[in-house]
């Protein structure tokens, strides 16, 4: 069946392969991607799909409500992939209201429009909510995040994410919207965007700058690579049924130290380094305020239900992310610099 399908924040790190993964898998679907350009948006992370058929851009805020509401009048689309938000945990310390306004009402402005355009034939049109682990709070030395444990969240940005799911359960609950929503971990891979533990490390050992770790790199996360991650988006969206939740993982626990020193040697070997060369740039900095110890995701019910595994191993993910990066210096240099935002306001 030909469907028309709003991608919401297609130009970041993960959008831009949920994006990249619909547009060539589905030749019969219309996929639109919404998206503000904020700075972790970018369009050079959907280059090689720009010019299909199947595919339209539109710059656009989802805080406003005015403009969300006429792009539904408009497009009459048949489902949302919402990935739009503000994604960096340290950002939300500094500026919590901005994760309110996109993370929460930005969220509750899709809705509404959904909610009205949708009215009378919710059972064909479908939400599909992406949301993180980080709403589950934390773990001590043991335990897994299930599908039913509380919600426990923490920082300003899980807070937002946490508030942003009830929200979608609210409107499943109370107007009988076809709603599903995935709790993923942490996503490494291509596009990840230098402010997170992976790509930063990668960008300053390539420059030979210190490795900020946060306290003694203690706190331990899963890690699952990204395209592994867009696959369960898919599946997902397309198998399970209304009002389910489904957890998304690796059982790929890494303590932060370890996962650092991991990649400096892969990093030496990569650039051809004297062994434990990288290793010297690990600099022990303050720990992140209210700083989670440890995630953990049970993805049992994806995989019993959809038939859902990660397809790749840790060490290799982490290789052929290296070597993409290695691969597109202009890229990073282009993120990094700031180049490719001037680019965009030239542009639209
Ligand atoms: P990202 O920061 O790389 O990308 C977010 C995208 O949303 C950007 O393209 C940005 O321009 C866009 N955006 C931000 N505010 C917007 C607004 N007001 N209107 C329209 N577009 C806006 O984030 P990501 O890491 O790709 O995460 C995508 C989604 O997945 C988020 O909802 C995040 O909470 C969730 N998630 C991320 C991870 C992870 O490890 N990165 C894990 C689990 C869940
Ligand atoms: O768990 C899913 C979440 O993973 C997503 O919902 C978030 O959008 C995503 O940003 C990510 O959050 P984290 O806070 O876990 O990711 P980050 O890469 O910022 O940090 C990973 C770990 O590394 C965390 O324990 C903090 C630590 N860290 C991070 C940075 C940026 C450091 O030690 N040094 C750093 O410089």
């Amino acid at each position: 069946m030909a469907l028309k399908i709003l991608i919401t924040g297609g130009a970041g790190f993960i959008g831009s392969h949920v994006v990249r993964r619909f547009v060539k898998n589905y030749p019969d679907y219309l996929i639109v991607n919404l998206d503000k350009l904020t700075y972790a948006g970018n369009l050079a992370n959907l280059i090689d799909i720009e010019n299909s058929s199947n595919y339209r851009f539109i710059k656009g805020d989802i805080v406003d409500s005015s403009f969300i509401d006429k792009l539904f009048e408009d497009e009459r689309f048949d489902a949302v992939v919402h990935l739009a938000a503000e994604s960096h945990v340290d950002r939300s310390i500094v500026s919590p209201l901005d994760f309110v306004m996109t993370n929460v009402v930005g969220t509750v402005n899709l809705l509404n429009a959904a909610r009205k355009y949708w009215k009378s034939n919710y059972e064909n049109k479908r939400f599909y909510h992406v949301s993180t682990d980080e709403v589950y709070g934390t773990l001590g030395e043991d335990g897994m995040f299930t599908e039913d444990t509380a919600y426990d969240p923490h920082s300003p940005y899980s807070a937002s994410k946490a508030s942003s799911d009830h929200f979608v359960r609210a409107y499943a609950d109370t107007y009988g919207m076809n709603t599903v929503i995935s709790n993923c971990s942490n996503n490494y891979g291509s596009f990840h965007f230098p402010e997170k533990l992976i790509p930063l490390a990668i960008n300053n050992i390539k420059n030979n700058k210190p490795v900020p770790v946060y306290g003694k790199g203690e706190n331990i996360r899963d890690w699952l690579w990204v395209e592994d991650h867009a696959r369960a988006i898919d599946v997902i969206f397309h198998n399970a049924k209304s009002g389910e939740t489904y957890n998304v993982g690796g059982h790929n626990e890494w303590k932060n130290i370890d996962l650092i020193r991991l990649l400096c040697n892969i990093m030496d070997q990569k650039l051809g380094r004297e062994p434990g060369s990288s290793e010297k740039l690990i600099s022990f900095v303050t720990d992140r305020a209210g700083h989670d110890l440890r995630y953990a995701i049970d993805s049992t019910k994806l995989q019993r239900e959809l038939g859902w595994t990660p397809s790749l191993q840790f060490e290799e993910g982490l290789e052929k992310t290296v070597d993409w990066y290695l691969a597109n210096e202009e890229w990073l240099e282009n993120v990094t610099s700031g180049n490719y935002q001037k680019y965009y306001e030239d542009q639209y």
